[in-house]
């Protein structure tokens, strides 16, 4: 088995008198994807905004490779590997695909450069490097036909995409996708799939994909993690979580 880059141990949080995570804890190795589900308000959301550090939890410890994640400020988390996207989309519709795509490069560029004078003729050599970095993930993900337009007016499902590109642009070593699937047509879900395993295969990415599209996270994820109330009530292959009766009762007891 690979090594561990994700440790999340005992994670507690309350929202008043909301138990949110109930102690959940689980491994998530280099290289693979985690799936990560469970009926409404079991707290998916919650563990996801602790390891990004939006939220603090109550008790725990989450560490990432040698570095205690629970140490770091928010901007941190960029530093150390961690890129997330968003439920709701967080792209600029005035900038150009190329543009947000390189935003999301920003954090690791010692100028900082924010890419508005890009065309001008004395580019620098790191935006010329980060422009040739941002083309490849574009091209990666099928997006060089659409690079040079404004993010807004396009596509949802394009914009689901140039997301993804924003994020591996800051050369994560974990990806974390809020319900990437959500609003997408089938072939699109189907398509999406093949290229989050395709970049977990190709670049040695870690995801933790919070996903309600069953079919999806089944197809794609190596591990399984079920919450509930809080609470981990399965963690496995998706054949074990799949066959397991606490999964089964919590979906069949829901409105699932
Ligand atoms: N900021 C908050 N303030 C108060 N309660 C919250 C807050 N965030 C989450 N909760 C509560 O914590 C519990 C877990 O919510 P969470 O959003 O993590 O669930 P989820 O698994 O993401 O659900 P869904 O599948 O519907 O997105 C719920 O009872 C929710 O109401
Ligand atoms: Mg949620």
């Amino acid at each position: 088995m690979s090594d561990v880059l994700l440790s999340v141990r005992d994670i507690n949080l309350r929202f008043g008198g909301v138990v949110a995570l109930d102690g959940p804890s689980f491994d998530l190795h280099a290289g693979q994807i985690c799936g990560l589900i469970g009926p409404n308000g079991a707290g998916k959301t919650t563990l996801f905004n602790c390891i990004s550090r939006l939220y603090v939890p109550d008790s725990g410890q989450i560490r990432l490779g040698d570095t205690d994640l629970l140490t770091l400020r928010t901007d941190q988390i960029a530093d150390v590997g961690i890129a997330r996207t968003f439920q709701n989309l967080g792209l600029f519709g005035s900038m150009s695909v190329l543009e947000n795509v390189l935003a999301g490069g920003y954090h690791r560029t010692r100028s900082g450069f924010w890419p508005t004078g890009l065309g001008l003729p004395s580019v620098r050599g790191e935006e010329r490097r980060e422009v040739a970095a941002a083309r490849e993930v574009l091209d990666d993900l099928g997006l060089s036909a659409v690079a040079s337009k404004p993010a807004a007016g396009l596509p949802y499902g394009t914009l689901k995409r140039v997301e993804l590109a924003r994020a591996l642009m800051a050369r994560p070593r974990l990806l974390m996708l809020d319900e990437p699937a959500n609003g997408l047509i089938h072939e699109e879900v189907l398509e999406l799939a093949d290229t989050i395993r395709r970049m977990a295969d190709t670049r040695g990415l870690s995801v933790l994909l919070v996903e309600h599209h069953m079919a999806m996270v089944m197809k794609v994820s190596d591990q399984v993690v079920v919450l509930n109330l809080g609470r981990k009530i399965a963690d496995g292959t998706p054949d074990e979580v799949r066959a397991h009766p606490e999964v089964i009762e919590a979906y069949l007891g829901g409105a699932a």
